[in-house]
């Protein structure tokens, strides 16, 4: 999968398509982000007050007169109280206000970061298994676990904020430009340079926090990929060898990350050298203007602080720039598996089925995982309730042939039909309802005996997961361990043998009752003396169920009706046992 490239707008317009439900918790964010603004701006006010009005001879301002009765504010100690007052006031109102915007944007944050996880999740367990071939999980993993944090970066503590600094800055360049003018203009030339130097930068932070991100789960992928190996790494010790491909990938993560941070340093110095250079000049213009008594001093000191708050907003707008980068970065990698494609879909109109009666027919299917073919030209017809034996050498594409039956993947060329209907015609779901998988390689979900058995149906009753597990042979080794039903098998099922493991899985196809059934070696693990029993078993559950059994096994063999003879990808021999056998090629 090739990372897609999406402009910035694209990204955040999505994202905030993305945020649509949490607009209500969203706006009192950016509420309070706007209230900054105007409680930034009264601060500095009782401090022009005391020197103005307490200290100097200046009227109290306007505003004062119309709230308060004028012998307050005529006398000096009152006065001084007021604005003693008017501070801790103000504090109060400002620490209010970052308690309330603190809380908004953790639940607002968690919020977008849970929602575009789940989203991703989900279409992630949607899309094909060649995706999931070529991708990897940890790759997968990466994207959900660490990318999906983009929405919160981007919008909570991207968005919303340059919002809020964006509302300051024009707040305050208002009010400034009443006080003085000329000493705005001064102060506004820093601008142009600033959006000169976070346009360079922009795309090229973009393409650093790009590569880190690639980099560090490259890692990831490492670290899970050696753990779920651990016994083949510690078997051929191969721990070192792992260690240093952990270190050398690490390093090339830090490396690119080291990049990006002295981009964003580098950008963080031309920023504030811009912005000292704007400030130079407005003291050299004020410092004019006072003396030329143009200017109070008590105007000039305020002008000074509340260019300072017109620069604090602009140098957030203008350092933001890395961090909604390295967001939007993390988002074009999300985006590009929710834009993947499942190649497994429901077609439009597709039929529901109920039970189907289990006649299947391969007609001229071909099938390739990439360039090279794996099957060619195949084609059979299956009776409902035949039980048909599927041998042949190793790769010659016997797993492939049944997983093209609940359609793990789609065929190349050709047909598969289904009581004489394409698999896919068929709504997808009610399709895989058909079958009972046992697959060649048996994971197990990191849960309980009992929830394994009933994974395919997770509302049986126990007593029906005991008779499974009886028909399995899989009771008796299941009462022996510590907890029975209740014990826990470990990630994949590491805490059980293989053969124990391959009679959970026969048991779940046991259970799960579906009119055909798929086993991949279902007695590859398993002793000659438990091959009988299983077989028995089999014996009765492959009864009025088409049944494709894959195996080396004779016991397993002698019991088909039909035998299909592969090799390189083609159906070499049919037999069945009522004729002789048809030589295909
Ligand atoms: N996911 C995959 N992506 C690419 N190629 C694959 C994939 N799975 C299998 N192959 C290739 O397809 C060919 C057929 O594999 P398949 O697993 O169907 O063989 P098989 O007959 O089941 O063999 P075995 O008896 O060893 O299980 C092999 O050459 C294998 O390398
Ligand atoms: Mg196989």
């Amino acid at each position: 999968m090739t990372q897609k490239k999406y402009s910035d707008l694209q990204l955040l317009t999505r994202l905030l398509g993305m945020a649509r439900p949490y607009w209500l918790p969203l706006s009192g964010l950016l509420l309070a982000s706007l209230l900054a603004a105007p409680l930034a701006l009264l601060l500095p006010l009782p401090i022009k007050i005391a020197i103005d009005s307490v200290l100097g001879k200046a009227p109290p301002p306007q505003f004062l007169r119309a709230l308060l009765p004028a012998q307050w504010l005529d006398a000096q100690e009152s006065l001084l109280w007021l604005v003693l007052g008017m501070i801790f006031c103000l504090a109060l109102l400002q620490q209010t206000r970052n308690f309330v915007a603190s809380l908004l944007r953790q639940y607002c944050g968690e919020s977008l970061t849970i929602r575009l996880r789940t989203i991703l999740f989900s279409h992630t367990q949607r899309l094909s298994l060649a995706f999931h071939d070529e991708k990897g999980s940890a790759e997968s993993l990466y994207r959900i676990q660490y990318d999906a944090r983009a929405a919160e970066e981007a919008v909570v503590n991207g968005v919303i904020p340059m919002v809020g600094s964006l509302a300051t800055l024009i707040a305050m360049i208002v009010v400034v430009f009443r006080l003085d003018w000329l000493l705005t203009l001064v102060a506004l030339a820093v601008c142009p340079p600033l959006l000169g130097a976070t346009q360079i930068f922009r795309p090229r932070l973009r393409g650093r926090w790009e590569a880190f991100k690639k980099s560090e789960s490259s890692v990831l992928e490492l670290v899970q990929e050696s753990l779920s190996m651990i016994r083949v790494v510690v078997a051929f010790g191969r721990e070192r060898h792992e260690q240093g491909r952990f270190a050398e990938r690490s390093a090339t993560a830090l490396r690119r990350k080291v990049l990006a941070v002295f981009l964003e340093g580098l950008l963080g110095i031309l920023i504030a050298l811009t912005i000292a250079a704007g400030m130079a000049g407005v003291l050299f213009v004020g410092i004019r203007h006072v003396l030329q008594d143009r200017l109070l001093l008590g105007d000039f000191l305020l002008m000074m602080l509340y260019l300072g708050m017109v620069y604090q907003p602009l140098q957030a707008l203008a350092t933001k720039t890395s961090a909604v980068q390295a967001a939007l970065a993390g988002a074009a990698r999300a985006f590009t598996v929710l834009d993947a494609k499942p190649d497994v879909v429901d077609r439009p109109g597709s039929r529901a089925i109920e039970r189907t009666l289990g006649a299947i027919e391969f007609r001229g299917v071909s099938f390739s995982y990439d360039e090279t073919p794996v099957l060619g030209d195949i084609s059979f017809r299956v009776a409902p309730r035949t039980r048909v034996g599927i041998v042949g050498p190793t790769g010659a594409g016997k797993s492939t042939l049944l997983s093209l039956l609940p359609r793990f993947y789609d065929p190349t060329a050709g047909q598969v039909l289904l009581d004489g209907v394409d698999l896919r015609d068929y709504k997808l779901a009610d399709l895989r309802e058909q079958f009972a998988v046992v697959l060649q390689d048996t994971a197990l979900v990191s849960m309980t005996l009992a929830e394994n058995i009933a994974y395919g149906r997770p509302d049986a009753p126990l007593e029906e997961i005991i008779r499974a597990a009886q028909l399995a042979d899989a009771h008796t080794f299941i009462m022996q361990t510590p907890h029975g039903y209740d014990s826990e098998v470990g990630e994949r099922g590491a805490r059980l043998s293989g053969g124990e493991r391959q009679r959970i899985a026969l048991a779940r196809a046991f259970l799960r009752n579906a009119p055909v059934l798929i086993l991949d070696e279902p007695t590859s693990a398993v002793d000659a003396a438990t091959e009988e029993k299983v077989l028995e078993a089999l014996e009765r559950l492959m009864q009025n169920r088409t049944t494709f059994i894959i195996s080396h096994s004779a016991g397993v063999v002698e019991k088909c009706d039909l035998l299909l003879y592969m090799d390189e990808g083609r159906l070499k021999q049919v037999r069945s046992r009522q004729s002789e056998p048809t030589v295909l090629s």
